[in-house]
């Protein structure tokens, strides 16, 4: 069987003030009335036997909305990171059963294109392989993981890398971005994972196995160690294949990517570079130059775009401070 596990359990802090915890960035319908997680359903349901969705206990009902029939959820008390929301989808699943996990927070067009190298994909997978779908960088972003490659193999993974690297790696030319979508043998999965992390293995296990009511314990989730697949496995293993892929990809994940997204839709930019994001007032930018300003309800953000990324720790500090 194939499995499409949708991860949706970040709180899309790098959003914020337009994503909240109560409402996290792929809940809101931004997209010609559409959110983020919604195209994700549509866009994987006709390419899968069935649909598994790893998320938080504050927002599963937002997606189960949207969920098809069938479907199953293992809902977590508290984020754990990718890794082991991963192991859960995959202690989930037979051994055998192919995973194709996909973020619940990118926007895909090209659907034809994207199903053709999924679907590659999963024969790859079927041999064995954790199956990486590598996109060709623009711009040196340092948010994003670097698949060093040759063909279909991979030479070395390296996630979010500083800017210098970042550059190097653009320069240097056979690096593709990792675009957060995996395909692998359940089975294969949870080996590399006991084989690299054992911890997070152990611990994500005994979590599993206690579920109540479908959720998993809070108290012994809190013992596992926070990792994501990229650094737990990804950069370590040697079962590394990736398929260079031409669906247009953007992570709507900060507002640097957000704004040139919008930027090609037509949305308003001003003469140095400066954009309003949730408001149709008047904005006027002046003195500064590649500005966004975030407009909501009850919380404004002014950051530089080069800034976007450290969004992030902002919104750890205001958690912190309320
Ligand atoms: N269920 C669950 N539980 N989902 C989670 C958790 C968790 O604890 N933490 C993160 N997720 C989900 C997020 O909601 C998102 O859909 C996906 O997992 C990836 O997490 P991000 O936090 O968005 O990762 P990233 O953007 O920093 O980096 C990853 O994606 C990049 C492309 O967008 C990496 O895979 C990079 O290598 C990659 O380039
Ligand atoms: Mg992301």
């Amino acid at each position: 069987k194939i499995v499409n596990v949708v991860l949706s359990g970040g709180v899309g802090s790098r959003l914020w003030p337009l994503s909240r915890k109560s409402r996290p960035k792929q809940y809101i319908p931004l997209f010609d009335n559409k959110s983020l997680f919604e195209l994700t359903v549509l866009r994987n349901q006709p390419i899968v036997d069935k649909m598994l969705m790893v998320g938080s206990v504050q927002n599963v009902d937002l997606a189960k909305a949207f969920l098809p029939a069938g479907s199953s959820t293992i809902v977590e008390a508290t984020p754990r990171n990718t890794a082991a929301a991963i192991a859960f989808a995959a202690m989930a699943c037979e051994p055998d059963d192919i995973l194709i996990v996909t973020p619940s927070d990118h926007l895909i067009e090209n659907r034809e294109e994207y199903e053709k190298v999924l679907q590659e994909g999963v024969k790859v997978a079927e041999q064995g392989y954790l199956v990486t779908f590598g996109i060709r960088p623009t711009k040196p972003e340092t948010g994003y993981g670097y698949i060093e490659y040759e063909g279909n193999d991979v030479l070395s993974f390296r996630e979010k890398p500083n800017l210098d690297t970042a550059k190097e790696f653009l320069k240097k030319g056979n690096f593709l971005w990792n675009s957060g979508i995996f395909c692998f043998k359940a089975s294969i999965y949870l080996e590399e994972l006991f084989r690299f992390e054992p911890k997070v293995y152990r611990a994500a296990k005994e979590a599993f196995e206690g579920a109540e009511n479908g959720v998993l314990p809070l108290e012994v989730s809190l013992k596992i160690p926070s990792k994501s697949i990229d650094y737990a496995v990804m950069e370590r293993s040697e079962r590394l294949k990736v398929l260079p892929s031409n669906f247009v990809w953007s992570d709507m994940g900060s507002f640097d990517s957000m704004y040139d997204y919008l930027k090609t839709k037509g949305h308003a930019v001003d003469g140095h570079g400066n954009m309003a994001i949730g408001t149709d007032r008047q904005v006027s930018f002046l003195g500064v130059e590649n500005t966004i300003l975030v407009y909501t309800e009850d919380a404004i953000l002014v950051v530089e775009k080069s800034a976007s990324q450290d969004v992030k720790h902002l919104y750890e500090e205001l958690e912190a401070a309320n």
